[in-house]
């Protein structure tokens, strides 16, 4: 607790959604690092020292070093994002600290980026707008700027989670021949888009679209390899939505510059940002966007608000509306 009597909670940027940060300033002291940009982590490491609570992002790696560097009045890292594979988990239960996230709010939004990425890595959009800009447009043409449609086609989904499922009812509407997904679990929800679960290997071999929406997990880390892309269709389009660690790179660039696959949709690489000079930018088959999948406005307002309201219901001790388990 600060000398004021409340709790001291530490925000990792300056730009996190203000709504958020509004609820939080009624009830607790905030240090705010003062830069839109992540905070270097040596200053992270100085900065959240005496924190009963961290407001943080995707960004910020939270792992024992920095568990200690808070010190033993952490309560709670609330972070504003769905996946959490930047946190070390273990750590935090073994110390009691709890940890909030933000699932469901975001799963429209991300779908609605997956099936836009999807649609302008097989209709080739930033090509064909580029060619419009720069005279490429001579007249109309029969097989000029071509790709597969979804009509009639086979989709695979890697993760059939919240976001894969809301997936397939986006996909379902386009006319799709056939949804097939690959989870650790059956999912019911399934019956309602009429997907069917497959094996790894069938996903690869069988679709036309392969749209990885799994979580980074020990069992997901580069399941996208060599190997994986070697059994797809060569007229297969890739899109990932999740995490970069689920594929190795440097085989997806091979896969894309040898036409083992047709094309590919990146909204997550690896590292974030993805350095210039990668060949990923230099592929007319690839598009890569910067980690915008939840950022639609509303998602993101919502995302900051449950952030400070996990943070709260911690500091109170109360149910978190949204806590990792
Ligand atoms: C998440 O929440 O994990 C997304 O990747 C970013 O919003």
């Amino acid at each position: 607790m600060s000398s004021s009597g409340k709790y001291q909670v530490y925000v990792t940027r300056s730009d996190m959604p203000q709504c958020g940060i509004e609820l939080l300033k009624k009830q607790c002291d905030l240090k705010v690092w003062e830069q839109a940009s992540p905070c270097p982590r040596q200053e992270l490491l100085k900065h959240v020292a005496g924190a009963n609570g961290i407001y943080c992002s995707l960004t910020d790696k939270i792992d024992k070093e920095l568990l200690d560097a808070a010190g033993a009045g952490l309560k709670v890292v609330a972070t504003i994002s769905v996946g959490h594979d930047h946190i070390d988990v273990q750590e935090c239960k073994k110390r009691g600290i709890r940890i909030g996230y933000t699932p469901d709010v975001l799963t429209d939004a991300t779908a609605e980026l997956t099936l836009a990425l999807l649609l302008s890595t097989s209709r080739r959009l930033p090509e064909a707008q580029n060619e419009a800009r720069t005279g490429g447009w001579v007249s109309w043409a029969p097989t000029w700027m071509t790709g597969p449609g979804l009509a009639g086609a086979t989709v695979g989904i890697v993760g059939f989670g919240r976001i894969g499922q809301a997936v397939a009812r986006r996909v379902k509407s386009f006319n799709t021949a056939k949804i097939i997904y690959f989870n650790r679990s059956a999912r019911p929800e399934a019956e309602e888009v009429g997907a069917i679960k497959v094996t790894f290997d069938e996903i690869l071999t069988q679709s036309d679209f392969v749209i990885c929406c799994c979580a980074l997990v020990p069992e997901t880390k580069e399941i996208f390899n060599k190997t994986a892309f070697e059994k797809m269709k060569r007229t297969a389009i890739f899109v990932n939505t999740s995490r970069g660690g689920t594929v190795d790179q440097d085989a997806l660039i091979e896969a894309l510059q040898n036409n083992t696959i047709r094309a590919a949709g990146l909204d997550v690489t690896t590292p974030e940002p993805l350095p210039l000079d990668s060949p990923l930018f230099k592929l007319k088959n690839c598009i890569v966007l910067p980690h915008i999948g939840s950022a639609s406005i509303e998602a993101r307002n919502t995302m900051s608000e449950l952030t400070a309201q996990n943070i709260l219901a911690a500091l109170n001790d109360t149910k978190m509306p949204a806590e990792l388990k």
